[in-house]
């Protein structure tokens, strides 16, 4: 073709170029955890490339990163043959069977002391795959089917940003067969219901089925949009004179080659140190963004490992060490409905009690309506409840086949079942409301429970039961009322002795003295947490300015948008509310104008960067209470970064930092330095002010 423009050494370097910093993107993200693109970024350099290929047809590489997603098998699904069988693990569900299992190992390995080595990692809630290079290129992957013969699903693989098209480094192996987990993360799951959500299509129950349904697409277009990702956690077959001897020393190969493997990957010895690894992971498994359902533990020497062989379908040198349970069954036995602060009517299931992952439960969230129709739960069923660490309990799902007879269906109230008032469902929104506010005596409840908290007036004292107390009496209507209690009536409230009396109005006392920023999350407004109540007070620097605002002068605040904004001007248009906050003042509750901010800033004007794993909390966690000081949080280090924090695991931007003399923290002295600042200790002059009586958890 005489149109085609010409090949110039120029447009093979650029290809090349854009090549390589797409595949190093991937590489950084993936395997160390440390995006060196924006997704912009990369996306503009994707498309720059498939604009050149499209150009020049000729260049395109099949490993090209423009190639990930091609067309679809046109006979569905080959049968694909395992070389070496795909096998599955015994499990352990406690201490006395992980012991067991190391006790059998050693004794058939003829050892006497117990000092061998294992490498540890979680146990992924995925989809098992695996992937065969030949010469560095992928050119099958495969389902892991009934363990000898799987479906080939290469094409859909292909399309998984953390599975390498070719692999990375000088001495690669002729052949190479990885197995991995194919699971999706937990933000990439709420993602991708968020966005089912708002196309109407349908919702997944959980990642694993998500990942499941995303595998068995026959279109990879379709699979190309799901948020799959690929651990490697085995290799099945290496043909490399120079292989590792050990599988952690595989694992840091396979990391070379591109491959993310697990960041909690750990080599321990003996089995006091695995019980450890164990029970740490479990206390880790609520941090983690990912589904686990428990701990592998491997025999970390190769020639171990083949010393031991296999038992039927499972390896001698590995086990399955499983976490309790989640999940179990128990039968709705009624639901009851409770109002919320905010008027919004909450289903609580109550339950035939049960124990799930240790704790003894007898309630459990049904969240809305919706939820409801969507369980499709009736009184009398067999349900399936979910505990996670610290979350309410949910009901999960209904076991229809044990549907006994005589079940009744959930009526949702048509009155608030606390004041009577008919309810309200807002087109759009899920919630049902009680609209009585502080009218309903459940709301006025909330409303006290929250204007007394720690975060907000932070009245010593003034707990659940008195406060339940005070407005059965209706010695307290509002929270105005508060301040005006004497000790001599309140010690006639049972359980409430003089001297605590006493001490309540103290507390009252003490509390009339706030800041605005508290005082304004003290008020409940809807969608008004902590950091908004900050910011509000921040930006009006008055309480009166604040009343005052027009919707527009409100968006315009810091983090605040358009639902938050109406929420507050409808709250201080309401006149019983401005009525509310005029007692309040009435009765003395006062601030210091100047004293706009609930937490000291210390961090004002600085960039800071998160690396690698924390192990007391999660990078995001790190990162809000960052930016609840006044730091930046930034992705890359420059001279202008004020500090880094370096967990296991950092990378390159430890090493910038380094390079750039940029401070960096581990994570205890990070830890420490966050509590002087939260706690209002000054970074720059070393003084402490008075300490607040805000805990800096
Ligand atoms: S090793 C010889 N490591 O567990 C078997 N398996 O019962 C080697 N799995 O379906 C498997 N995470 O998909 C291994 N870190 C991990 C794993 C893991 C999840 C799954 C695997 C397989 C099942 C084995």
């Amino acid at each position: 073709m005489s149109q085609k423009p010409p090949e110039t050494p120029e447009l093979f370097e650029e290809i090349a170029q854009l090549r390589t910093e797409l595949d190093e993107a991937n590489y950084r993200y993936y395997v160390h955890d440390d995006p060196t693109l924006t997704d912009a970024d990369y996306d503009r350099r994707l498309r720059r490339l498939q604009e050149l290929e499209s150009r020049h047809p000729d260049l395109i590489a099949p490993d090209s990163p423009t190639q990930r997603v091609g067309a679809a098998p046109a006979e569905g699904f080959p049968e694909v043959k395992h070389a070496v069988p795909m096998l599955s693990l015994d499990n352990a569900f406690n201490d006395e069977e992980i012991m067991a299992f190391v006790k059998r190992v050693n004794e058939r390995l003829e050892r006497d002391s117990d000092d061998l080595t294992f490498c540890c990692e979680p146990k992924l809630d995925g989809l098992a795959v695996s992937l065969v290079y030949e010469n560095g290129a992928l050119v099958s992957g495969a389902t892991r089917g009934d363990g000898r013969t799987g479906e080939g699903i290469t094409s859909n693989l292909r399309t998984l940003r953390s599975i390498p098209l070719k692999l990375r480094g000088e001495s690669i192996p002729q052949l190479l067969e990885v197995r991995g987990e194919v699971y999706i993360s937990h933000s990439g799951f709420e993602a991708l219901n968020e966005r089912a959500r708002k196309e109407g299509s349908k919702v997944f129950a959980n990642p694993r089925n998500a990942a499941a349904g995303s595998l068995r697409q026959l279109d990879p277009q379709v699979t190309a949009q799901r948020p799959l990702e690929f651990c490697a956690y085995q290799v099945a077959r290496i043909d490399d004179y120079n292989a590792p001897m050990t599988h952690s020393a595989l694992m840091a190969r396979l990391r070379e080659f591109g491959f993310r493997t697990n960041p909690e990957l750990d080599r321990v010895q003996g089995s006091a140190a695995l019980l450890t690894y164990c029970q740490h992971l479990g206390e880790k498994r609520e941090r983690l963004d990912y589904d686990i359902d428990g701990a592998v533990i491997k025999v970390d020497e190769l020639r171990l490992q083949r010393e031991l062989g296999f038992v039927a379908r499972a390896p001698r040198w590995a086990i399955a060490y499983k976490f309790p349970a989640q999940e179990q069954t128990t039968w709705l036995k009624a639901v009851e409905f409770q109002v919320g602060r905010t008027g919004a009517i909450t289903p609580v299931a109550r339950l035939d009690p049960v124990t799930v992952a240790g704790a003894l439960v007898s309630n459990a969230t049904l969240h809305n309506q919706d939820e409801i129709v969507r369980l499709g739960a009736m009184i009398g069923d067999r349900v399936v409840i979910r505990r996670a660490g610290d979350v309410i309990p949910q009901v999960v799902r209904v076991i229809e086949d044990e549907r006994p007879e005589g079940v009744l269906p959930i009526e949702f109230p048509r009155h608030c079942p606390v004041c009577g008032s008919d309810v309200e469902r807002i087109d759009g929104e899920a919630v049902v409301r009680c609209p009585a506010g502080l009218f309903c005596a459940a709301q006025r409840k909330e409303a006290l429970k929250h204007f007394a908290s720690r975060r907000a007036l932070d009245i010593d004292g003034l707990g659940t039961k008195i406060i339940d107390q005070l407005i059965e009496r209706e010695w307290v209507k509002t929270p105005a009322d508060l301040f005006h209690l004497k000790a001599q009536a309140l010690a006639e409230l049972p359980r409430l002795a003089e001297k605590s009396a006493q001490n309540l109005i103290d507390a009252l006392e003490k509390s009339r003295h706030t800041t605005l920023p508290r005082f304004i999350y003290a008020l409940g407004i809807r969608e008004v947490g902590e950091a908004t109540a900050g910011n509000l007070a921040r930006h009006f620097g008055t309480l009166e300015a604040l009343m005052q605002a027009a919707l527009a002068d409100l968006e315009a605040v810091e983090d605040v948008g358009p639902v938050v904004a109406a929420h507050v001007h409808a709250f201080f248009n309401e006149p019983h509310n401005r009525e509310t906050v005029a007692q309040l003042i009435d009765a003395g509750v006062r601030w210091e104008e100047a004293e706009v901010s609930a937490r000291p800033q210390p961090l004002l004007g600085q960039t800071w960067v998160l690396t690698g794993t924390l192990e007391s909390m999660t990078r995001d966690e790190g990162k809000a209470r960052l930016q609840a000081l006044g730091a930046k949080v930034s992705g890359s280090v420059s001279k202008k970064t004020a500090g880094v924090v370096a967990g296991p695991g950092a990378g390159s931007k430890l090493a910038k930092a380094e390079e750039l003399n940029v401070d960096v923290f581990d994570e205890a002295s990070f830890l420490s330095r966050l509590a002087a600042w939260e706690s209002g200790a000054s970074r720059e002059s070393g003084e402490s002010e008075q300490p607040s009586n805000e805990e800096s958890a």
